[in-house]
């Protein structure tokens, strides 16, 4: 690991709703669709991509407002409904580049909460956050983290997908590992009562991780945001309600929501 960053607080978008934070939804989208040719040297799948981008409403929406990316819809429409992003929250944003989840936690928090994020990648800085470089699969990275959070954590949050192989099994094996390397990092820096939002695929959770969650949080359910693409396998497990230390057999296992 190496490296961290600190810096200005934000993006440019304008806040609006009654939480300081901009609200998610209401996007019409468009009209008229832009139709992109295939140009010499394009593919045919990066025309699909091209065009999907040109076409969809949130990330026109995500520019608008200075979201570094449009996957901050995602975490703000689970945040309407579920009520995620608590002021003065300290909030751990796990797989956090370009940096879209930790602004929209950053609006949501206000100023006295805080927001620590990591990534493999470098995270152009936000005042507020502090971003690490690393893996979170290696046993520095919780250390790290808890070192520049400061306090326990009341929400950690993954956004983090494996890149694609195209091999399915491959692809679902490389995401649960690293569902388990979130699970792994909330379990120890989670305060009692707070939340965990994992990215996961479609076919849900598995077993062995699904109880391992109802074991260790009141709640658990699935969550397909507005914004998350229908093509999409991926979909968000959210458990809230962390039991603490020591919650190898609570009396009521969590309930399980879909
Ligand atoms: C979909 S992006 C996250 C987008 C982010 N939520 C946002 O709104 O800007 C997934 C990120 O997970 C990161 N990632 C994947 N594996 C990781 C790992 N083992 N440790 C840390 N970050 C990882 C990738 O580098 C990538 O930046």
């Amino acid at each position: 690991m190496s490296g961290r960053s600190g810096g200005a607080r934000g993006g440019s978008g304008k806040r609006s709703g009654k939480r300081g934070g901009a609200t998610a939804g209401g996007f019409s989208g468009r009209s008229l669709k832009t139709r992109v040719r295939t140009a010499k040297g394009r593919g045919s799948s990066s025309t699909r991509w091209l065009q999907r981008q040109l076409n969809d409403p949130y990330v026109e929406e995500a520019q608008r407002r200075g979201y570094r990316a449009r996957s901050a819809f995602k975490l703000a429409q689970m945040d309407d409904k579920l009520r995620l992003l608590r002021r003065g929250a300290r909030v751990v944003d796990l797989g956090a580049a370009p940096g879209g989840w930790s602004q929209v936690a950053l609006e949501r928090i206000g100023p006295e909460g805080r927001v620590v994020g990591i990534d493999l990648e470098e995270v152009a800085p936000l005042a507020g956050a502090d971003f690490l470089v690393g893996d979170v699969r290696e046993p520095e990275a919780l250390a790290q983290l808890e070192a520049a959070l400061g306090g326990p954590a009341d929400l950690v949050m993954s956004d983090m997908a494996a890149s694609a192989t195209g091999h399915g099994p491959t692809d679902h094996l490389r995401t649960m590992a690293l569902v388990e390397a979130a699970l792994d990092i909330a379990e120890a820096l989670l305060a009692p009562g707070g939340g965990f939002v994992a990215k996961v695929l479609q076919g849900g959770t598995e077993a062995g991780l699904l109880s391992r969650l109802k074991r260790g949080f009141k709640t658990v359910r699935h969550v397909k945001p507005p914004a998350s693409r229908k093509d999409s396998a991926e979909l968000y497990v959210v458990a809230v309600g962390f039991r603490g230390g020591g919650a190898e057999t609570p009396e009521t296992p969590g309930r399980h929501e879909t």
